[in-house]
């Protein structure tokens, strides 16, 4: 999942590393906004170490002089957590204040937001920050109820942050809650295939394999345990409802097909697999000679083709179309042929298109005859538009 903590300038922001680390372990992606005062309580530096991320506080940056897009934050998260939050963030949150890049992103935030509110005894129990925990309850906003106990001004009573451990129990029952693919179980194919030539050669293509594991990890986030097939790629996943399973050849990715597909609920096919390779592969270095070269290709096993085939009429299948030209037809012959619910079209030569890119413009067309255009955007987030889209359509 990928977290936004918001950190105000509360005491308990001392708690906030611990926090974010533990966040990581567990898997998730974090990335902490802190409003200006609260860089007294706690250091933005160990918070982006721990993180792995840079630590947004203004709305430009003074080194570069660059803009701070605080849409963007919201679109990437798929929760926020405001904590501690003190009684000045929640009253500002309530009236609709927006005085700091922390308060513009909760305005932007279309996903939920959990805070945890912090202070001292007697402003927790003032009327007013009763009426604005109120309000903020009535906009949707899940408030994360602070402990008895020893509080900063050395009084005893309701006000304490919970601990990092309870507020990570909380982010996670929280989300288990609407979790659309609980239970599910999806199968996600990536990267290229690297076919062998000779001892050290091999005939590849340009694959990232980020599309694919962009995919996985939305389809995770989402609850789905996800089975991610992996050609050769210096790309890592971790997140607990993923298990990876590395292939290198098209052979080796059509045999874990044939393993892992027949108990899945859907499939997600975005592997570049090479369709042909060589007939034969020299045990040794091939040396260099005067004359040319001749290869000898046989065709590989179409993984996606085999799927669709066996594809029962429970499992939902979804392949990827790669064309430089005459993109849909190929793309509605495709998903024909293969039996598919749905193919997602990428047109490869447009600006912003392609395997080593980290954004990509995609057509999904299927078997109720939509055609749906997507705009350019980061593979991130069409992969959250993919797995929507095979929710509401499922
Ligand atoms: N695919 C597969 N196994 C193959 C070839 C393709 O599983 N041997 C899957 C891809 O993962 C993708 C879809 O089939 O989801 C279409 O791949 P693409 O390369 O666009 O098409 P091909 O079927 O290979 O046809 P062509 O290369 O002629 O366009």
């Amino acid at each position: 999942m990928q977290i936004l903590i918001g950190v105000t300038a509360g005491i308990a922001a001392y708690k906030i590393p611990l926090l974010v680390r533990l966040l990581v372990q567990q898997g998730h992606e974090v990335k902490v906004i802190m409003t200006p005062d609260s860089v007294d309580f706690v250091s933005p530096l160990v918070l982006s170490t721990l993180s792995k991320n840079e630590v947004a506080i203004d709305f430009w940056d003074k080194k570069t002089g660059q803009w701070k897009n605080h849409v963007q934050y919201a679109e990437w998260a798929d929760l926020l957590l405001i904590s501690p939050c003190t009684a000045n963030t929640l009253a500002k949150m309530a009236q609709g204040s927006c005085d700091n890049f922390l308060l513009a992103t909760y305005f932007s935030m279309r996903k939920h937001t959990l805070i945890a509110p912090a202070m001292d005894l007697e402003m927790f129990q003032h009327p007013t920050v009763k009426r604005n925990l109120e309000i903020l309850n009535q906009d949707g906003v899940t408030i994360i109820p602070p402990e008895f106990g020893e509080l900063a001004s050395g009084m005893v009573g309701e006000g304490r942050m919970p601990e990092p451990e309870t507020l990570a129990k909380v982010i996670l029952q929280g989300t288990q809650a609407t979790l659309r693919l609980k239970g599910q179980k999806a199968l996600v194919t990536a990267g290229p295939t690297y076919e062998s030539i000779d001892a050290v050669r091999f005939l590849g293509n340009r694959s990232s394999g980020k599309m694919g594991y962009a995919i996985a990890r939305a389809l995770a986030d989402e609850g789905a345990s996800v089975t991610l097939i992996s050609g050769p790629t210096p790309l890592t996943l971790q997140h607990p409802l993923v298990e990876l399973v590395s292939i290198n050849t098209a052979q080796e990715l059509f045999e874990q097909t044939k393993r892992h597909w027949p108990s899945m609920d859907l499939g997600v096919f975005a592997a570049a697999v090479a369709d042909y390779r060589p007939s034969q592969v020299v045990k040794e270095k091939l040396k260099k000679t005067e004359e040319p070269l001749t290869l000898t290709l046989e065709k590989t096993e179409d993984s996606l083709a085999w799927a669709g085939n066996h594809k029962l009429t429970t499992q939902y299948l979804v392949g990827f179309a790669l064309e430089t030209s005459l993109g849909e037809a190929y793309a509605l012959e495709k998903l024909q042929k293969k039996n598919l619910n749905a193919v997602i079209l990428n047109v490869l030569g447009e600006k912003g298109v392609g395997f080593n890119e980290d954004t990509n413009k995609i057509r999904i067309f299927d078997q109720a005859g939509q055609d749906l255009a997507f705009p350019l955007a980061s593979k991130t987030s069409l992969a959250k538009e993919i797995v929507d889209y095979i929710i509401n359509n499922r």
